[in-house]
């Protein structure tokens, strides 16, 4: 290679790199550049030096030196920039800020009363060997009505006191709700599993109630279900009681009154006393034989017990809370003190 060949090829590579070190506006694309042109491996640069072996033996020196200047002149170009870019960072740092001040505490977040409560109902009724399922919060008609013994015509069923969804199940054709009440999961579990059955099931359910201290339009229930050969009444009030004896304490008196549920025959209600009154924390009672036949177990051979117990309620009368829209308006002073 003729030696003027040789130097226009050094002199253009010059003005490339100067070029786009001039150009770049971040240590990324400042980098990409130092990379095309000083790389070690395949930079341009390196690439030229390789074209110093096919120059004429007596042009040789000079070529060298013309490499030697250019080289310099590129990572001239290059530190250039590095400063420029490096300075334009400095200008933009807010010179208001102190960085040896104190910072600012970081205040605890916690569990919310519900969700505490909700904790502490899993550990005692796992204690009493009751393992936790769960169901969906949008039911259809056969999981919140029909396999609960609850027909077509029963009042239950009112739109006005279910929130049903504008859309029906788009495979069965059957409504769909927001689930008003958890014993839809008994019947999910008893679907899927043979008995024996002891679980419990805690979660959200929506009624279109107008709210009140003591109302709201969703809130939380657990639901417990125990099925085996011969349980008994004896089997509910014994679960029930030490239920509460040991979330309330021990000398929280409970009671159980007839009532009457579509899927427990007989059914009760359990009340606590708090306050000079008789609170009701909940229904039960002996699952019903019909809802035993409509998952396909055999009602002569098992029996078992039902309870739907509410965790506001619960909740409420373990803080001395005294209205349910305390705990869904979400003010941090009133969550803060739990
Ligand atoms: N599902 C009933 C309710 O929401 C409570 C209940 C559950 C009653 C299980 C009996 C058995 O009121």
């Amino acid at each position: 290679m003729a030696l003027q060949e040789f130097v226009s090829e050094l002199e253009s590579l010059c003005t490339a790199a100067n070029e786009a070190f001039s150009k770049a506006e971040s240590g990324d694309q400042l980098e990409d550049g130092r990379v095309e042109f000083l790389g070690a491996k395949n930079g341009r640069l390196k690439s030229a030096q390789k074209l110093l072996g096919s120059v004429e033996k007596s042009d040789k020196p000079a070529a060298g030196q013309k490499l030697n200047q250019i080289k310099k002149a590129i990572q001239a170009a290059f530190e250039e920039a590095k400063s420029r870019l490096v300075n334009a960072v400095e200008d933009d740092l807010d010179e208001t800020f102190d960085p040896t001040l104190p910072g600012a505490p970081i205040r605890m977040g916690r569990l919310h009363p519900i969700t505490q409560t909700i904790e502490e109902l899993k550990d005692i009724m796992g204690r009493l060997g009751f393992s936790i399922e769960e169901g969906p919060e949008i039911e259809d008609d056969w999981h919140n009505f029909e396999a609960l013994n609850i027909p077509r015509e029963h009042p239950a069923r009112d739109p006005l006191d279910n929130f049903y969804l504008a859309t029906a199940n788009q495979n069965s054709g059957q409504p769909l709700l927001l689930r008003s009440q958890t014993s839809t999961v008994q019947i999910r579990v008893m679907e899927n599993t043979p008995p024996p059955i002891r679980i419990i099931s805690l979660g959200r359910v929506y009624r279109p109630d107008t709210a009140d201290r003591t109302h709201y339009p969703m809130f939380h229930q657990m639901e417990g279900l125990m099925i085996d050969v011969d349980v008994t009444m004896a089997d509910l009030k014994t679960v029930l009681r030490l239920f509460a004896t040991n979330y309330l304490g021990e000398d929280v008196r409970i009671r159980i009154r007839p009532s009457f549920f579509p899927f427990t025959e007989p059914s009760v209600e359990a009340d606590y006393y708090w306050n000079g009154k008789w609170v009701e924390f909940g229904g039960a009672g002996m699952v019903d034989p019909n809802v035993l036949q409509s998952v396909g177990y055999d009602p002569e051979t098992v029996s078992g017990f039902a309870f739907g117990l509410g965790v506001e309620r619960l909740c409420m009368r373990r803080h001395s809370i005294t209205d349910i829209r305390d705990l869904f308006t979400n003010e941090t002073r009133f969550l803060h003190q739990f």
